[in-house]
């Protein structure tokens, strides 16, 4: 890099290769150019990404959908012009009042909006993270959202460490077990003491329950409302498909369990939000409540996610690394939604 700081938040550099797209749409709107470096911000760290994890909420920005994400990330194009929300990456220089990290330190986080998907990113301060040396960019990587969103899925479906607590180990059903998400749920819910069962294609059962699960099942044959599952049977069932009737949800969870209503589809203006609004909405005095989950990076959750991934206790599963030239690849990948665990873009 050939860069000159003038002090805090004032940076030169040539322009720097991204994968950029001006206006909202499918794969083809992205391409690789040549832009100028982000300067970061008070507050703000510039970054150097060494491996960018791929989201859903990736593919949502790109698309600009539902419309209604484009109040918040920019009416007729994305304000933040590259993808890639999940990184870890090297710090390269320092925003004005940013303490605790320093240039050459190696982090991870979210990138608000996205970012990764080029050789520099910016990123607050606050949402990172320190990688240790013994986690993998690739799969440190993966941890933000992906596990960040699981973490707390669970404590949302109120599942606790049965150890820890000393109450008996809950019975936890995870729909879509074998993406980004469920890889984390189903790990994170044995790694409670909990005893999951587990919804996904047929050709990733072996891999959920090599991942913990006691009970796996192919969502093509066994549904909310199949005999397999009974009624009342689950402290907790976490809806990361967003396919299920939300009554049906329901009836799978014992009187006092919950059910955490992850995602969802409803059209191209609203997206997940009607059905999450729903979930409140039903969850009315009901002795079964549906609970909407709105995950937010949380640098303590992800702090505790490192520490199980460094002790071996977490078990990334990562399909894919593509590199970094083949990006429009690995988000065409994550698009067509059926990763089984998570994507990674491996920088240059
Ligand atoms: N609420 C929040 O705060 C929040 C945060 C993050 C993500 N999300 C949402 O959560 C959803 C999942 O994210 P992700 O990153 O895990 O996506 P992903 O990696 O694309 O995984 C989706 C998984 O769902 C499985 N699936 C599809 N239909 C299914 C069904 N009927 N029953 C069971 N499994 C099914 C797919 O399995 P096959 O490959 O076998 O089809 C795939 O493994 C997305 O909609 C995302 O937007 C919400």
């Amino acid at each position: 890099m050939s860069e000159t700081l003038h002090g805090p938040g004032a940076l030169r550099t040539d322009p720097m290769p991204a994968w950029t797209q001006h206006h909202y749409g499918g794969i083809e709107t992205v391409a690789l150019a040549n832009i100028d470096v982000p300067v970061p911000r008070r507050g703000q760290v510039l970054l150097r990404p060494r491996a960018t994890a791929l989201n859903n909420g990736d593919i949502r920005l790109m698309r600009g959908e539902p419309l209604l994400v484009r109040l918040a990330f920019g009416l007729h194009r994305p304000r933040q012009s590259v993808r890639g929300m999940d990184a870890a990456a090297t710090v390269v220089a320092l925003g004005e009042g940013v303490t605790g990290l320093a240039v050459g330190d190696e982090v991870m986080g979210e990138l608000p909006g996205g970012g990764g998907l080029a050789r520099y990113a910016v990123c607050p301060a606050a949402r990172l993270v320190r990688r240790p040396p013994g986690l993998d960019p690739a799969v440190a990587a993966t941890l933000p959202i992906a596990g960040g969103t699981a973490w707390q899925a669970l404590e949302l479906g109120g599942v606790t460490d049965a150890a820890a607590t000393g109450g008996s180990p809950q019975r936890v059903l995870v729909i879509g077990a074998s993406g980004g998400v469920g890889t984390f749920a189903v790990q994170l819910a044995a790694e409670r003491g909990a005893e999951v069962w587990a919804l996904c294609g047929e050709r990733n059962r072996g891999l959920v329950e090599s991942l913990g699960a006691a009970r796996s099942f192919d969502y093509n044959a066994v549904q909310p409302g199949s005999p397999e599952l009974g009624e009342g049977r689950f402290d907790a069932v976490l809806d990361i498909a967003g396919t299920a009737p939300l009554r049906m949800l329901r009836r799978l969870a014992r009187v006092g369990g919950r059910v955490v209503v992850v995602s969802g589809e409803g059209g191209r203006v609203w997206g997940p939000i009607g059905r999450l609004a729903a979930a409140s909405v039903l969850s009315i005095g009901s002795k079964r409540p549906l609970r909407p989950l709105a995950a937010v990076a949380k640098p303590d959750v992800l702090a505790e996610l490192v520490g199980l991934a460094v002790d071996g206790r977490l078990r990334p599963v990562v399909e894919r690394r593509f590199p970094f030239a083949e990006a429009d690849a690995a988000l065409a990948r994550v698009a067509d939604g059926h990763v089984a665990g998570k994507v990674v873009v491996l920088a240059e």
